[in-house]
């Protein structure tokens, strides 16, 4: 087991990447907070957890208001004491073009996006720092972290502003055994993507750039969310994992 007895909050958990994630984490023995909006959702991923022989609880919290992000990191605390490993994997993402991008829309994404992973990565890594037990925080960016996409200026705004708050926070963290690293998926079958993976003419034409010539799996992402987690990587920190079947390597 390459978690065992480890502490992580996964925020997101209920659903596609997050679920994955938490649900690989406690297989390999990690106590897991499964942290989001949807309460039955979030508690039918700790059932499902616990059921397999895991440990784990559901926290309802919106990430976007620190009043939440406090009382989901105090009820993880009050649980186990400490946390170990933070996994800031909620977001969201509406398409809409850079000419029409309204005001909400732009304040929609960055709040969830960027000012939530701050909310979350801020608290935790002061209780990191005042427990000195070190920890592994891991900000699920994007291949549109790394690139620009049409369509997606506000998320490509926010993930690409990620990719740069985990490097300044790895810089700030590494002298108390903090390492911050960044996942930069690409196309992955989830509720987010369902929409283009159920348009077999689009998914076909979208797939063209993939040199793999497929989408990722959730359980893809969470095989580098552990090796993030572990202390397999525990010389890395301030890199951005991309993984994403070749999509960014290829020019035209
Ligand atoms: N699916 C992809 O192709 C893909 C690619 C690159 C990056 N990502 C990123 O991976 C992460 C997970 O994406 P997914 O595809 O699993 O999406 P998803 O929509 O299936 O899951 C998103 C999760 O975030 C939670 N969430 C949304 N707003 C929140 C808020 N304000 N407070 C707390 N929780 C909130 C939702 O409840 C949900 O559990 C996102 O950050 C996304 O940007 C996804």
């Amino acid at each position: 087991m390459r978690l065992k007895d480890k502490i992580a909050l996964v925020t997101g958990g209920s659903q596609g990447i997050g679920l994955a994630i938490a649900v690989r984490f406690a297989a390999e023995g990690a106590k897991v907070a499964v942290a989001g909006l949807d309460k039955e959702a979030l508690e039918e991923t700790a059932a499902y957890i616990t059921d397999k022989g895991g440990q784990a609880i559901a926290i309802e919290a919106d990430i976007r208001y620190r009043a939440d992000v406090d009382r989901m990191v105090d009820e993880a605390l009050r649980e186990w004491g400490r946390i170990d490993i933070l996994v800031n994997n909620a977001g969201v993402n509406r398409t809409a073009s850079f000419l029409e991008i309204t005001e909400e829309d732009w304040d929609w994404h960055l709040d969830i996006n960027l000012k939530g992973t701050f909310l979350v990565s801020q608290r935790v890594a002061k209780e990191m720092v005042k427990l000195g037990s070190g920890g592994s925080i891991i900000q699920m960016s994007s291949v549109n972290g790394l690139a620009a996409e049409a369509d997606q200026a506000h998320y490509n705004a926010a993930k690409g502003g990620i990719n740069l708050l985990a490097m300044s926070m790895a810089v700030e963290l590494a002298s108390y055994d903090i390492r911050v690293n960044s996942l930069c998926p690409g196309f992955i079958e989830t509720r987010l993507t369902k929409p283009l993976i159920e348009n077999p003419p689009a998914i076909a034409e979208y797939l063209k750039t993939i040199p793999m010539k497929r989408v990722g799996q959730p359980e893809e992402i969470a095989s580098a969310a552990l090796f993030m987690a572990s202390d397999e990587s525990r010389y890395m920190t301030g890199h951005c994992m991309v993984i994403d079947g070749g999509q960014l390597i290829k020019l035209s």
